[in-house]
Order: structure tokens, then sequence, then C-alpha cells
């Protein structure tokens, strides 16, 4: 079942969405024209990542610090476990993602 988070034509560089769907708080962000879709919740104890600071393609969390490469998920100066990132996907004008 594929469910609707934004229109197409709203994602610009820059752009940050929350939403909350089956209970799971998801965070869609775009960097370098890309989409990127996550649990919105820092692997290393959880703290949101919407108020994280964004460097090119890396996240940073603004609980602790760590920093998380966006193209991979993975911490980049810590040992902690990847971001849970999900799939995306599409349906004529908006993005999503099938439960
Ligand atoms: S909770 Fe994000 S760095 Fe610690």
């Amino acid at each position: 079942m594929f469910v609707a988070l934004e229109r197409l034509i709203n994602l610009e560089d820059g752009y940050r969405g929350r939403f909350k769907v089956r209970g799971h708080e998801l965070l869609l962000i775009v960097v370098d024209r890309q989409p990127i879709l996550m649990e919105n919740r820092c692997p290393h104890q959880g703290a949101p990542l919407h108020t994280g600071t964004l460097d090119g393609a890396v996240l940073r969390c603004a609980r602790h610090g760590i920093a998380f490469d966006l193209a991979t998920g993975r911490p980049v100066d810590a040992s902690c476990p990847p971001l849970r990132r999900l799939a995306l996907a599409y349906d004529g004008d908006r993005i999503g993602l099938d439960l």
C-alpha cells in the first residue's frame, strides 16, 4: 500500500518534512536534489534528527554531535549503528513509501 508523504513539486534542496506513519516518526530531507527518508531517531540514543545540522551530505545530530553520511547512512566519526533509512516510492506527483 502506497502512503503519500509529499508532492514532488515541493521537494527542493533544504527541504525537511516530518511525518508519522504507523507510529514511526519519519524524516524526509532533500540533499543535492536527492530525497532521503529515514527514521527521525538518532541510532545513537534516539534524539530526533530533524533538529540536526546539515553540512553537504552530512547530518550531525544535535544531541551529542555524531555525524552521519547520508549517502551511506553510516556514522562518520563515531561507532554507532547507521541511520535507519527507508525506501522511497513514487505515485504520480507524490513521493512516499510502500507499506
Ligand atoms: S543521540 Fe544523536 S548523537 Fe547521541
